[in-house]
């Protein structure tokens, strides 16, 4: 991808913040982070994806933004609206697979053809073999106009769309460079809602998964337990309470821990059976829920690799003038999908 003009404004909203990220490249290709800004929402304003309360998520849009000038933005659609399938199909001509491409994904998607978006990128060519490897991608078009209109209607304008794994992904390679064709680099995005996995191999995405398992979990299960509030819950976990820390909590987090951990360990052990790899070089970590050590360590010992969290400050440092660092701080795990996406420009073409 050939990209040109500014940088567009990354907005992630999630099912617990929104956050969002301003990079400016200078002539050198050199970036910086001029911008951070988080806005928490109210417990149900997203709830399994779907939008219930788009009146908050405006208002914080509106908030976010009422003093920038910048309103051309990137968004992101959560993985719950979107399905990513690696296929095989004969090798072809673009053309033909224009084509041919609906017929395939009407195969492979179990949803209504005419309800998504199709996007697709060939990976891989195996001409010896007369095969090459596509990825496909089908983003429910409902959900994508609905967040849309919500940007629309803080004034803002959407240029892109993008998902999770694609920004995380890109976000992975500014930061640490491409990954050699040996190495198996596994980026594990742990939200709230969603845990999202991108293995690449070869260079590209070989093969990813989206778990419904995040942090809400670990806080509803703190919250259930011990009978107390959501927020009290949550600043349990993640050890911003003031006072005493019940005796349980910490075995509360390890046991979800385990739980999310070993749907990790199976989407990992099914990738190398299926794919003929033999081991992963590293994990990556990042997502709110990247916080909680004890899962860099379950991970780390269940599947016997190394785990890191993701820093996106390596794509770009923030600027002392614009950036709080107090915003900015323990906050970077989550900031890494709009890092992604603030990487997007405003003009994009195929190369
Ligand atoms: N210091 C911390 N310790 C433990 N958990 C944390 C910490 N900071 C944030 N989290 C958890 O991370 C989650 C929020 O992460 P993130 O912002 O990546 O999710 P989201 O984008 O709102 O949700 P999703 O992508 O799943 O829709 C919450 O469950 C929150 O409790
Ligand atoms: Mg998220």
């Amino acid at each position: 991808m050939a990209n040109e003009g500014k940088n567009l404004v990354g907005v992630d909203i999630g099912t617990t913040s929104i956050k969002v990220c301003e990079v400016k490249e200078d002539r050198k290709g050199s970036r910086t982070l001029v911008r951070f800004g988080f806005h928490p929402l109210p417990p149900q304003t997203i709830v399994d994806g779907h939008i219930m309360n788009a009146g908050a998520i405006v208002e914080g849009l509106e908030r976010l933004f009422h003093k920038s000038k910048r309103k051309d933005i990137a968004l992101r659609v959560s993985g719950h609206s979107v399905i990513i399938k690696k296929i095989t199909m004969p090798t072809m001509t673009p053309a033909e697979l224009t084509e041919q491409i609906n017929w395939e994904a009407e195969q492979h998607i179990p949803f209504e053809l005419a309800d998504v978006q199709i996007d697709y990128q060939v990976v891989h060519r195996r001409d010896d073999q007369g095969q090459m490897d596509v990825l496909l991608v089908a983003a429910k078009k409902e959900e994508i106009g609905d967040l849309i209109n919500l940007a629309l209607e803080a004034k803002l304008r959407p240029r892109v769309v993008d998902l999770d794994a694609f920004t995380i992904q890109n976000c992975y390679e500014m930061a640490y460079g491409e990954p050699s064709p040996d190495e198996t680099v596994v980026l594990l995005h742990v939200g709230a809602s969603l845990t999202t996995l991108n293995v690449l191999a070869n260079g590209t995405t070989a093969f990813t998964r989206d778990v419904v398992n995040g942090g809400n979990a670990i806080t509803e299960e703190i919250q259930r337990q011990l009978g107390i509030s959501q927020p009290e819950a949550e600043a349990y976990k993640c050890g911003s309470a003031q006072g005493v820390v019940p005796s349980e909590v910490p075995q509360i987090i390890q046991d979800c821990v385990d739980s999310l951990s070993g749907e990790i360990q199976r989407s990992i052990d099914f990738y190398l059976a299926t794919s003929g790899d033999r081991e992963i070089t590293k994990v990556y970590v990042s997502g709110g829920t990247a916080n909680v050590l004890a899962l860099h360590e379950e991970i780390a010992q269940r599947c016997q690799v190394e785990v890191m969290p993701l820093d996106p400050l390596l794509v770009a440092q923030p600027d002392p003038k614009t950036v709080d660092p107090v915003a900015l701080q323990g906050r970077t795990a989550q900031a890494v999908v709009a890092y992604g996406l603030a990487l997007r420009k405003e003009r994009e073409r195929a190369a």
